[in-house]
């Protein structure tokens, strides 16, 4: 025995042995779990919501970076979640609507995706829930338990399903670094398509006659007079109730992270996991969900990072983007984003510097977004800047009527809306019908003074500089990230052929 021990090929072994467990050590050391809730998710706590229980976030907000202004790139499920992945908006990953059904959108499938970059970093990737965007091939997971191949609900609403699936992915992840995208179905609304169970699916699981069970839920009922109404909400019985089963389904959300957070923690990953909570659009109530004011692309988000320690429970105002979120994982997976990525310019910022120190000057700072379509049938495309002070809407198809879509169409608080509109009495709402529908080519709100984005101060002779500095700005990001609406809707993009060094708005002569 001792003369084999000396031979070279087994110091060579034990040599190369301790190596590798060196460099593992170090490689797994960074997980990242990212948690998106649908439709919403500001219904909490951590932001000063009084009513509707959610003890597990906001303990994990408390261990975290709060963000105040975190913000959308687009209001609308599958290019928001196009938009997460690639860190492009999705006007340039080509992801114009919603990827379900007749709707039948998809990403280009040359782009460049988190999926594909991470497992070229021998990073295991997985998605539990809803994915809604594809093609397969641009998003390519590990380990994929979502709607495509499972009921919606079961994946995305069932959180004891939803944990037992965690404990696989993970128990299945021994041996390389991971990114666990958790992308819960709750709060989404499904009166449209589940009516049985209530409008928000409040009702299944619940261990009522015919809802089945949820074992590890504990549903939480709520008063419908007691509830919190955004301003934006029209103050009534119909929205009230509405927005009370929304509750009951955040609070199953809030149990959902619990458990997944407990998975974490009992493989032993509490400890080298970077958390992001956030969410993919704004409510589906009026103003929300499809709409560019704040109150549809401003988001809950918060980081916790387990190398981070200094900001934990704070808050910062600095402004960021849902298309911050890919330089921000690149950068904690210290995966250097100039080598990956050379087809798709990213316009976003990593984050993490925010959980070391708040910037000294925030005033200079942007956000952006893209909007063109929700539905197939809902052609609205709308380009917005949003600073500290100011916002600025460009809606490129002015001439038509802003649509509405069909699940929140037969929603009790827009029903309720439309019933007294027609009957022509108060609706309680901060907007009529009518100028809801019908807006102007360009929206400019001083958030300072006007935070409901009430008065448009377009054309206002003392605002043509601030708008014209928007408006440049705006410009700038959409050739940046080769929107194909540029130059829409009086001027037509020339960029080929004759015009492909020198691409041109040529004028349409349709301003009157
Ligand atoms: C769904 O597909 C994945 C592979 O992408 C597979 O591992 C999983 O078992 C499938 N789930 C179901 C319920 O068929
Ligand atoms: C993973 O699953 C196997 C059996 O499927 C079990 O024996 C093992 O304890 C699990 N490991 C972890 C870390 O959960
Ligand atoms: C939820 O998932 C668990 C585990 O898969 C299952 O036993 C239970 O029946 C599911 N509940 C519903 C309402 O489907
Ligand atoms: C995390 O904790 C586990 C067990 O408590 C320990 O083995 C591991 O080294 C820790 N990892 C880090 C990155 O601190
Ligand atoms: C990233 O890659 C580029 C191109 O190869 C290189 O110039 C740069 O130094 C690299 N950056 C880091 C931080 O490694
Ligand atoms: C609106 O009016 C329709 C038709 O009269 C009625 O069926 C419905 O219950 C009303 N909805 C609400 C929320 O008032
Ligand atoms: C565009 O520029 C490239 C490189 O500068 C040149 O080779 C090409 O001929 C130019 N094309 C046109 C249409 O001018």
């Amino acid at each position: 025995m001792w003369k084999l021990a000396s031979h070279w090929l087994c110091w060579f072994l034990i040599f190369t042995y301790v190596v590798k467990d060196v460099k593992t050590e170090f490689k797994t050391k960074r997980n990242a779990l990212l948690i998106v809730a649908d439709d919403g998710g500001f219904e909490i706590g951590a932001y000063r919501n009084k009513i509707c229980q959610t003890p597990n976030l906001d303990d994990l907000a408390k261990n975290s970076l709060i963000f105040n202004k975190a913000f959308t790139s687009v209001s609308s499920c599958s290019p928001s979640r196009s938009a997460i992945l690639t860190g492009t908006p999705s006007h340039q990953n080509g992801m114009y609507g919603l990827h379900q059904g007749v709707n039948h959108f998809d990403s280009f499938n040359n782009v460049e995706s988190l999926p594909k970059i991470l497992k070229k970093n021998n990073i295991r990737t997985g998605i539990i829930g809803k994915k809604h965007v594809g093609p397969a091939e641009a998003y390519p997971f590990d380990y994929a338990q979502t709607e495509e191949n499972n009921s919606i609900l079961q994946v995305g609403r069932n959180i004891t399903h939803i944990k037992l699936l965690t404990r696989e992915f993970l128990n299945s992840t021994l041996d390389k670094p991971f990114f666990l995208y958790v992308a819960f179905h709750d709060p989404h609304r499904c009166g449209h398509t589940n009516p049985e169970y209530g409008q928000f699916c409040e009702k299944f699981g619940n261990g009522e006659e015919g809802m089945g069970v949820i074992q590890d839920w504990q549903p939480i009922d709520y008063q419908w007079d007691e509830v919190q109404v955004p301003y934006y909400v029209p103050n009534t019985e119909a929205a009230r109730r509405d927005i009370s089963a929304q509750y009951t389904t955040i609070s199953r959300l809030d149990q959902g992270v619990g458990l997944v957070l407990k998975e974490l923690e009992n493989a032993g990953h509490l400890n080298d996991t970077l958390i992001i909570y956030s969410s993919d659009n704004g409510i589906p109530f009026p103003n929300g969900r499809t709409n560019l004011y704040d109150s549809g692309i401003a988001e809950p988000m918060f980081i916790f990072s387990p190398l981070h320690k200094k900001r934990r429970n704070q808050v910062t105002n600095s402004l960021s983007s849902l298309l911050d979120l890919v330089p921000t994982l690149l950068d904690w997976y210290e995966i250097n984003k100039t080598v990956i990525i050379t087809k798709q310019i990213l316009t976003g910022k990593s984050l993490l510097p925010l959980l070391v120190k708040e910037p000294a000057d925030t005033s200079k700072e942007a956000v952006f977004a893209s909007h063109n379509l929700h539905e197939i049938t809902m052609y609205y495309p709308m380009r917005m800047i949003r600073t500290q002070r100011y916002k600025l809407i460009h809606n490129i198809n002015y001439g038509s009527s802003f649509p509405i879509d069909q699940d929140f169409y037969l929603s009790p608080t827009f029903q309720d809306i439309l019933n007294k509109t027609k009957a022509n009495q108060p609706t309680g709402w901060f907007k009529t019908l009518k100028n809801y529908y019908e807006r102007p080519e360009w929206e400019l709100y001083d958030l300072k003074h006007d935070p409901s984005e009430v008065i448009n101060l377009a054309g206002k002779p003392n605002m043509e500089d601030t708008l014209q500095e928007l408006k440049s700005r705006l410009i700038d990001w959409q050739g940046k990230t080769e929107d194909p609406w540029i130059c829409a809707p009086h001027a037509v993009l020339e960029d080929k052929g004759y015009y492909k060094n020198n691409s041109l708005c040529m004028d349409l002569d349709n301003l009157w």
